[in-house]
């Protein structure tokens, strides 16, 4: 059976207070909306169709850098979820299959979930994926005859004995393309809020004696994001989930409350994550490395046995080899780090190579930016950067060479070779005894002064 997947990402989402559409607020560091459809992925859908409105461009691009097959249909006036499908009726005009209609902002629903909706479909028309809620606040309720779903129930229109109905609409609906054109064909804004609702799909399935049921999942999946409080619970959500997924995989995670987790971290078995770290997009980390406390990751690779931190920050482009050592108050930007090599305290590193087993001191700094263009270091293998160096890019420093401390080095530095550049030490006899004296007197006169 092929499956054709309808995402509602048009509304404004006003209780966000936001320029941004709603679906493109992030969890995770990827928008609502990519997370929906990547759950949504393991159904091998033959089509995507996402329906944008409020922020159609910026909607678009995020939809079509996820699936560069997804298209993008306009609804140019919001008046309702039932409109919005609407929209899409010349775009599965040839299909012939299952729609599943999911919401932009309810990123949570997993692939088992759908999967199990779209086999419900062999025993019923239409299914609409419910939940048990612990408060079921503004969501519609699902009103159920034995395992008949008789109809939704919009939270305007609740009576006052359907109010105490737990059971509530997750917004996720699958039926037959013709049926379910079929049916939102019928449906009217008579209603409360002036809207054309999905939801009503159901009773006018029933009255046309078509059958309709629900599958149920857990509520944690079908979170609807409506506002940054909902926004801060679901990411709460992800991160549980995130952390227990890589506790089982073998990560070892000292105070799991304290990492944050992107959509997409990998973290190899038997690493070790310590308090407060966090992790941007992009990051993947192998087996057997230790991630210290405090440390800040984005866009960046660690190898096998490599040690991050404490405090330290993996900026994009950072790639660190195998059983490489990146210490307390160091930035690396765009930069490679070979095998074995060390870069402990206090350091920047952007726009660099480090070559295997080079060591760099405390305090060394790669000026990488001359105010317009950015420029590249390179510091050779087993090379000794002496503390407090400054390396004015661009400039190489060779295989095993060296650099005395407080070196500004401009010119490359040769294989073997040891630069210098700072003045020459001069060591005066018993001039800082003289010095203290006058000093002392002269603080003494300043406060007979005063007094
Ligand atoms: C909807 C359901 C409700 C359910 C809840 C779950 C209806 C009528 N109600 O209510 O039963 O419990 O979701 O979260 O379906 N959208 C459009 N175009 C529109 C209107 C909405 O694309 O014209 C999109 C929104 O961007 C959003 C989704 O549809 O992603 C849901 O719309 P929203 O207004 O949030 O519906 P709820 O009132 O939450
Ligand atoms: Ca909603």
């Amino acid at each position: 059976m092929s499956i054709a997947l309808l995402i509602l990402a048009a509304g404004k989402g006003t209780r966000m207070n936001s320029d941004l559409p709603k679906v493109l607020h992030e969890v995770a560091g990827a928008p609502m909306l990519v997370h929906a459809m990547k759950s949504a992925d393991a159904l091998d859908p033959s089509k995507t169709i996402v329906i944008a409105g409020h922020g159609a461009d910026a909607v678009s691009a995020a939809a079509t850098a996820f699936d560069e097959n997804a298209e993008v249909v306009l609804q140019i006036e919001q008046l309702g979820t039932a409109h919005a499908v609407a929209q899409a009726k010349t775009a599965l005009s040839e299909f012939e299959g299952d729609v599943i209609v999911l919401y932009g902002d309810t990123p949570f629903i997993s692939p088992e979930t759908l999967e199990r909706m779209a086999i419900a479909r062999a025993s019923h028309d239409v299914i609409v994926l419910g939940f048990e809620a612990a408060d079921p606040g503004r969501y519609g309720r699902l009103v159920m005859s034995g395992d008949s779903l008789e109809k939704i129930v919009e939270f305007k229109e609740l009576s006052d004995d359907e109010r105490k109905i737990t059971l509530c609409n997750s917004g996720v609906i699958c039926a037959n393309s013709d049926v379910l054109f079929d049916l939102i064909d019928a449906v009217t804004n008579e209603n409360a809020a002036g809207e054309y609702y999905l939801t009503d799909i159901v009773e006018i399935a029933q009255s046309k004696g078509l059958s309709a049921t629900s599958v149920t999942c857990d509520e944690s999946e079908t979170l609807g994001v409506n506002s940054r409080v909902q926004l801060a619970e679901a990411d709460a959500i992800f991160q549980r989930k995130a952390r227990i997924d890589l506790m089982e995989a073998g990560v070892t995670l000292h105070a799991p409350d304290t990492v944050y987790l992107s959509h997409d971290t990998y973290i190899g078995p038997d690493t070790i994550i310590e308090p407060n770290v966090v992790f941007g997009p992009a990051v993947t980390v192998e087996n057997g490395a230790h991630i210290r406390a405090f440390s800040h990751l984005e866009g960046c690779h660690v190898s096998r046995g490599a040690t991050v931190g404490p405090y330290a920050r993996l900026r994009p482009g950072t790639e660190l080899a195998e059983f490489t050592k990146v210490g307390n108050f160091v930035e690396i930007k765009n930069a490679v780090i070979d095998e074995g090599a060390k870069v402990n305290h206090l350091s920047y590193i952007g726009d660099a190579h480090v070559g295997a087993r080079a060591n760099i001191g405390a305090g060394t700094i790669t000026c990488n930016y001359d105010g317009v263009m950015k420029h590249h270091t390179e510091i050779g293998e087993a090379s000794f950067i002496g503390s407090n160096t400054l390396l004015i890019a661009p400039v190489s420093v060779g295989a095993n060479a060296m650099t005395g401390s407080g070196t500004v080095v401009t010119q490359d530095v040769p294989d073997d070779a040891l630069a210098i550049a700072r003045t020459k030490q001069v060591n005066n006899p018993g001039l800082a005894v003289k010095l203290f004296d006058m000093l002392k007197k002269k603080k003494a006169s300043k406060a007979k002064g005063t007094s």
